[in-house]
């Protein structure tokens, strides 16, 4: 009996060394120790035995038993660990990086001219994209056959002879004075579109910031008082602002508007080309002629405008060089504004 036992010993400890699965482990266990099970069986007879061999016969099944079953229980583990190990896992590698957005630059810059003209407590207005011929030309003094609609390269809409994408965020002017009335002062922020041919300083599609002021006693130097705390303000330094003559229907005197250049400080640089001055956007004193078309009398009130494009803004806080880029849906231009 014990060389039986012995010999069963050994083969179900060889045949546990080899089983290659958890599913023929679980069969060789069944075989041997389940309640029907060879080795089971085998122990049960230790009942039979003469009493003088009974006793030790016993002491050695029970042993092999135990052997085999820890064996089991070593082998099941090692199976439950085998997946985990196989999947190399190095704790000390950086972890996933997740991405979040951030705002556009001219998104950034829009909201920091929203800042600033809020708090000189004007209203922040956007206005439509498609716009009827008479708010973006005739309205501000532009009739249909003034030479002044060269200026701006227009698209006009197929079959709509009265609508255009807005070529400037004046368009607002007279819609913003119908509204309000007199007096008045917003900041019109949004989208204006030419039919340009497109190079590093033109775009089709780009964005404007318009004012306009409407109260009584209103003169240049209200004008250069907002230029010079809107342009210090978003470049974060002291400007100083020249006008010098320009030509847009819609005020007189019409101005260009340049600031010194936040470069060399005015003494004169590449970037300025040697003036000391960067040109900005038009600008100038409300013409009466708008003012009646919103419904103000020009007589009691005067009005200031100004017109500036976003990109050139945003060009020279951020040293972008090439217009495209805003709208290129480059991510290694675009990612450089995440903060
Ligand atoms: N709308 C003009 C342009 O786009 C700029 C401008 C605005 C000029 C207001 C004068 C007054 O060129």
């Amino acid at each position: 009996m014990k060389n039986t036992l012995q010999q069963f010993k050994q083969d179900i400890l060889r045949q546990l060394e080899e089983v290659a699965d958890i599913s023929l482990l679980q069969e060789l266990e069944k075989k041997y120790l389940g309640r029907k099970g060879e080795l089971t069986l085998l122990l049960k007879e230790i009942g039979n035995l003469p009493a003088t061999e009974r006793k030790e016969t016993g002491k050695l099944a029970n042993e092999i038993r135990a052997e085999i079953k820890q064996k089991l229980i070593e082998i099941k583990s090692a199976f439950a660990k085998a997946p985990a190990d196989k999947q190399f896992f190095d704790a000390t590698l950086p972890g996933k990086k997740i991405e979040a957005g951030h705002l556009h630059p001219l998104t950034l810059v829009q909201r920091e001219l929203e800042k600033i003209f809020s708090s000189m407590g004007f209203m922040i207005l956007e206005g439509p994209e498609l716009e009827s011929d008479y708010y973006n030309f005739e309205a501000l003094n532009i009739p249909k056959t003034h030479p002044a609609r060269d200026m701006q390269d227009t698209f006009y809409i197929e079959g709509h002879a009265d609508l255009v994408m807005r070529t400037q965020t004046s368009n607002m002017q007279v819609r913003a004075m119908e509204k309000y009335g007199a007096p008045l002062r917003c900041a019109v922020i949004g989208a204006t579109y030419r039919h340009e041919a497109t190079d590093m300083s033109h775009e089709h599609s780009f964005c404007q910031i318009e004012n306009l002021v409407v109260d009584k006693g209103i003169s240049l130097a209200n004008l250069v008082g907002i230029l010079k705390t809107m342009f210090s303000g978003l470049y974060r330094q002291e400007v100083n602002v020249r006008l010098r003559p320009g030509y847009f229907p819609f005020v007189e005197p019409g101005l260009e508007a340049e600031m010194s250049c936040i470069f060399c400080g005015g003494k004169g640089c590449s970037v300025c080309k040697k003036t000391g001055w960067l040109e900005m956007g038009g600008a100038g004193l409300v013409h009466p002629n708008v003012l009646k078309y919103g419904g103000v009398d020009p007589k009691k009130y005067q009005g200031l405008a100004f017109g500036f494009g976003i990109e050139r803004m945003a060009m020279l806080k951020y040293g972008i060089n090439d217009i495209r880029l805003f709208r290129g849906g480059d991510l290694h231009f675009l990612t450089q504004f995440s903060s």
